[in-house]
């Protein structure tokens, strides 16, 4: 649906007024009416960058969700405040994994006698705290566009990695592009005693996978690609990592949101595409490329319902609400987990 004209122009007048004091930051998978109000999109990782190229700015306003901004927070000045325009915009995969369950696991692995050399990687979808932890224990974060070099990065300081909380990112690099075997992982369950793993398990496993998921990429089935490839013939099948092993083993290119952006750019006119990603975003790219036929991967619609309470209204609230000198929805992580949470984050941003 269009936007609503007054709030546009709201928007529009309130960002004039702040000027260069603003920098707006839009994920790709952001609606096309707040979309239209970002300064730079990108992906996860990009944005990080992003954020962190901008020391001029006094506020960052971060439309996406609570991790990103998070992220911001550690990677911007303290000089700089971070806000988020809907504080209900969360991750449920983020939420699978907790400190206190993150500091349990690692006791597991301390008692099965594996801590020693097993290194955390984290994916950025993951809350402050656990960024932390990774940092504390020497290891980095990584986004879907960089988990491959992370991953070999963290396979040169020790024999394991415990990833955190994805499981499909973290089986996917490690089977997809490190060449390792399904076998050579193991699924660490944060709601069974010991992890539902035994000892010998964490022993024998490279990779030690949290049982975390999204919910919006776990739609996707082999179902889903095989009736795609009968109903559209020709099409190629790209998805996002986060999609279940099976998913990702059946399609055809296999990327993050930048990536697959990049991909449809190179494609040529009257290819088909079908995407197993966030619906905001595959929408927008049928609408950009209509010489190329670009259809959604799955039957049912599916966007991410936190991505999407970053609406237009919450938009223009927390810019005119900046505009009049008042700070709202800041998010700000405390030293303490931002000290740590940055070590993690700044290895990732020096990986090769
Ligand atoms: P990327 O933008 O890094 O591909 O991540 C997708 C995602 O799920 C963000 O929540
Ligand atoms: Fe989290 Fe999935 Fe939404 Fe990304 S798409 S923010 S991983 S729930």
């Amino acid at each position: 649906a269009p936007s609503d004209p007054d709030l546009v122009e709201r928007a529009r007048a309130a960002k004039e007024r702040l000027g260069s004091r603003v920098f707006v930051l839009g994920h790709h998978y952001q609606r096309d009416e707040v979309i239209q109000f970002a300064d730079v999109t990108g992906d996860s990782f990009k944005l990080s960058r992003d954020a962190a190229a901008r020391p001029e700015a006094e506020f960052i306003v971060f439309c996406g969700v609570h991790f990103m901004a998070e992220s911001a927070d550690i990677l911007t000045s303290d000089a700089q405040t971070v806000v988020l325009p809907d504080l209900a915009a969360g991750c449920s995969m983020a939420d699978m994994a907790t400190a206190e369950q993150v500091a349990e696991c690692w006791d597991v692995l301390t008692e099965a006698g594996v801590a020693d050399t097993t290194v955390p990687v984290s994916y950025m979808n993951s809350s402050a705290d656990i960024k932390a932890f990774t940092g504390r224990h020497g290891g980095t974060i990584c986004t879907s566009s960089n988990a491959e070099r992370a991953l070999r990065w963290a396979f040169e300081q020790g024999e394991k990695v415990l990833f955190l909380p994805d499981q499909h990112l973290g089986r996917n690099t490690a089977v997809r592009l490190l060449g390792m075997s399904l076998e050579d992982c193991v699924v660490y369950n944060p709601h069974k005693p010991g992890g539902g793993v035994s000892v010998e398990e964490l022993r024998a496993a490279k990779m030690i996978l949290w049982r975390g998921h999204c919910s919006v990429h776990g739609r996707f089935s082999l179902d889903s690609v095989e009736d795609v490839r009968a109903r559209v013939p020709g099409v190629n099948v790209l998805v996002h990592p986060e999609c279940k092993h099976e998913v990702v083993a059946a399609a055809d290119y296999v990327g993050s949101t930048e990536y697959i952006i990049n991909k449809l750019e190179e494609a040529p006119a009257d290819s088909k595409w079908a995407i197993g990603t966030e619906l905001n975003l595959v929408r927008r790219l049928a609408g950009r490329f209509p010489d190329k036929e670009i259809v959604f991967l799955d039957r049912t619609v599916c966007f991410c319902s936190t991505m999407n309470r970053i609406d237009l209204p919450h938009l223009v609230w927390t810019l005119e609400s900046l505009a009049d000198g008042k700070v709202v929805n800041r998010i700000q992580v405390d030293k303490e987990t931002e000290h740590w949470a940055k070590a993690a984050l700044e290895r990732m941003l020096a990986l090769p």
